[in-house]
């Protein structure tokens, strides 16, 4: 398996597995917007086709995980790890010291995944998502 920056022909299947991994995904000319402006920090994992994908960006020096998402047929195998890992190690390469992110609260495979990288809860987010879902901001230093 590879990971690496994001091409355009890989839209197509990052907008499959966004659609199939969230209730609620990015539209895809969010996605667009995303991969336009920040594909440094777009990376995705391959293996004869996209199987993951990582967004990031970096706002004001600080680092921004917006989304995560693994093929069902692929999940358990450690391919998000090595794409927060990788992500990371852009951030860092970047001069990032801090990282953040949302979760929902429901989300603790999310939640163990990012635990077990090294971030921390720093704070609840009463009705942070659009069903009034609470979130969970987490955060990792570098
Ligand atoms: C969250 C997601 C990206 C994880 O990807 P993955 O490649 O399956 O994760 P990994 O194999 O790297 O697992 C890493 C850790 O996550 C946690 N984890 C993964 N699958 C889990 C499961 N089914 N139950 C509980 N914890 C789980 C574990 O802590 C695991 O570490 P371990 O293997 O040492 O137990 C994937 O489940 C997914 O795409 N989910 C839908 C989209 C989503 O929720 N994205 C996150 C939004 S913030």
């Amino acid at each position: 398996m590879e990971i690496r920056e994001i091409k355009p022909e890989d839209l197509r299947r990052v907008f499959e597995i966004e659609f199939s991994s969230f209730n609620t995904p990015y539209d895809p000319l969010v996605l667009n917007y995303l991969y336009e402006v920040h594909r440094k920090t777009f990376l995705i994992a391959y293996e004869k086709e996209v199987i993951g994908y990582i967004i990031g960006i970096i706002d004001k020096e600080e680092g921004h995980i917006i989304s995560l998402a693994v093929d069902k047929d692929f999940r358990g195998k450690d391919v998000g790890t090595l794409l927060v890992k990788h992500l990371l190690r852009i951030f860092e390469e970047n001069g990032i010291r801090k990282v953040k992110l949302e979760v929902r609260k429901s989300n603790k495979i999310a939640q163990n995944l990012y635990k077990k990288l090294g971030f921390f809860e720093a704070k609840e987010l009463p009705k942070y998502y659009e069903n009034g879902e609470d979130g969970i901001l987490m955060m990792r230093y570098i």
